[in-house]
């Protein structure tokens, strides 16, 4: 039996708002509880391949082949974020199923593998295509990710019209789940306008607690390939933050 809701996309058509960052700090925050993950690279710029520890140009069996015959369990390799994280790689061949591929089957594939980890995290590229549409075929829940700003707020709207384009023609199992704020600064009017805003186009209970804090360790994390929970004090509010949004999406896929 196929075991449902573990499976979350993290998306957003626009450019580097956070979807590697949170998916990346979810993964940390899952594995620091022990709970197994599988993060799969929908974005054939791989970020979070490389992080993970992984060359996409060396990769022989990737999304991209997952999207065409190849078996999840057979693309999944172990990160080298230590036993808990594990990744179905992205590659360079991911830019050709930019168009076609079957979501139907992709969802499938990923669904074969899903009931072995707690949660499977699927980072979605900067466009609302065929890669993100497989990959929220493939999920249960969709995660929106934001930055507060005029520019990161622009686009919510399609971003939840694919959501519910694909729930209609692709999979009726899926849910917009939760919007996430990430970079937020100290201290910023413009960003309070902002959040303001946003509650305004997506309701407060959809935003999720507590937002993520803009803070130059997330970087240093990213660059360094580490997992944010590695650096101890240094990190310890980008850590908790990510430890409550991984509380929050445990209830939300055992609902
Ligand atoms: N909370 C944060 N504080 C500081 N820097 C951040 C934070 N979140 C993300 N960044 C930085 O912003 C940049 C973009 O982040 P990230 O790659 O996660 O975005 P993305 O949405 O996945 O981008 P893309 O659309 O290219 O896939 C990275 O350099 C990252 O280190
Ligand atoms: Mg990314």
């Amino acid at each position: 039996m196929v075991l449902m809701g573990r499976v979350v996309a993290i998306l957003n058509q626009k450019g580097g708002v956070g979807k590697t960052t949170v998916t990346l700090g979810l993964a940390s925050a899952a594995a620091n509880a022990g709970r197994r993950v599988l993060v799969v690279d929908m974005d054939p710029q791989g970020s979070s391949t490389w992080v993970l520890g992984v060359d996409p140009s060396e990769v022989e069996n990737s999304t991209a082949e997952v999207m065409g015959r190849i078996s999840a369990a057979k693309a999944m390799m172990p990160s080298a974020w230590g036993g808990e994280v594990w990744l179905i790689p992205s590659s360079p061949r991911l830019l050709a199923r930019d168009h076609g591929g079957s979501p139907a089957r992709f969802r499938e594939a990923i669904h074969a593998v899903a009931d072995q980890f707690h949660a499977v995290l699927i980072d979605c590229p900067p466009s609302l295509g065929s890669l993100s549409t497989a990959g929220l075929s493939a999920a249960d829940h969709a995660v929106i990710v934001v930055d507060p700003s005029a520019l990161g707020l622009r686009g919510i709207s399609a971003v939840a019209d694919l959501v519910d384009e694909v729930w209609d023609v692709h999979n009726p199992e899926l849910q917009l789940t939760g919007v996430v704020v990430n970079k937020v600064p100290a201290i910023s009017g413009e960003a309070d306008r902002r959040y303001d805003e946003l509650i305004r186009i997506v309701g407060k209970r959809a935003i999720w607690q507590p937002v993520i804090p803009h803070r130059v360790i997330v970087n240093e994390a990213i660059g360094d390939r580490r997992p944010i929970h590695a650096y101890g004090s240094r990190s310890a509010d980008v850590s908790n933050a990510f430890d409550q949004l991984w509380a929050k999406l445990r209830r939300a896929t055992k609902a």
